[in-house]
């Protein structure tokens, strides 16, 4: 039976998850990381830090898939918004991930990644299919204690790029580029890159963390302290007791 792996990029996006794991989970030191082997909520998992950008989610990924011969692997963490219709609160379940700084013109069209043929990476339905249902939940059920709106949930395209896009102007153009890309961060498509590389089904949820507007520093920051490890946790609990990812 295999694991599903978690990651996140920063210790915040991943806490509650570590302190909820069952005593007695094993800690593997691999490549400046430390891999989290134990049960969480009723299901095998192994929970990793992988730090911030491109090389970083794919060493992680390469390590939890070639290591512990993991069934899935879920990214898990904060976004900023990029599209009109996704708000800071809000939780975006990708239905497929591409690298928006990826380019390789002339010898390869824009945002292709060479020799792979193609740019987008689509994630495993079932297991979004299953991210989003209980997103949906814990947005029905008010989100956040306190929370002013209740938070929206989408489901489409997430852009990655080694950028922390915190400028109007840059934003304006990626939306202009990229229509149909919901929110932009850090690690998502190299994870995905990853996967479709091995074979392995994954799946990215983020929360809206900003606008990834001149603003964004401190919305990311306000919204990384006090509020990412709560969606977290809100969302998977339910997921992982229901035993839907117990069995590869
Ligand atoms: N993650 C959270 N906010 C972000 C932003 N504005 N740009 C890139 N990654 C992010």
């Amino acid at each position: 039976m295999g694991r599903l792996a978690i990651l996140g990029a920063l210790h915040e996006e991943i806490a509650d998850l570590l302190a909820a794991m069952d005593p007695g989970a094993e800690t593997r030191r691999i490549a400046m990381r430390d891999f989290q082997l134990g049960t969480l909520w009723g299901t095998p998992c192994v929970i990793a830090l992988s730090r911030i950008g491109k090389v970083a989610a794919a060493a992680t990924a390469s390590i939890v898939i070639q290591e512990f011969g993991v069934s899935r692997v879920l990214f898990t963490g904060l976004a900023g918004g990029l599209h009109p219709q996704v708000r800071v609160g809000d939780i975006v379940v990708a239905d497929a991930l591409m690298q928006h700084d990826m380019d390789a013109r002339p010898l390869f069209g824009r945002h292709e990644i060479p020799l792979l043929g193609r740019e987008r990476f689509d994630a495993d339905a079932a297991l979004s299919a299953l991210l989003l249902d209980s997103a949906r939940d814990f947005a029905a059920n008010g989100g956040l204690p306190g929370a002013a709106a209740q938070p929206r949930v989408h489901h489409g395209l997430i852009a990655t790029g080694d950028i922390f896009v915190n400028d109007n102007d840059l934003a304006h153009d990626l939306r202009q580029r990229l229509p149909d890309a919901l929110c932009l961060e850090m690690e998502g498509a190299a994870m995905a890159q990853v996967c479709h590389e091995f074979g392995v089904p994954f799946a990215v949820m983020r929360v809206i963390s900003d606008s990834a507007d001149h603003a964004a520093k401190t919305d990311f920051t306000d919204f990384l302290v006090n509020l990412a490890r709560l969606y977290t946790a809100g969302i998977l609990r339910p997921l992982l007791q229901s035993g839907a990812l117990r069995d590869a």
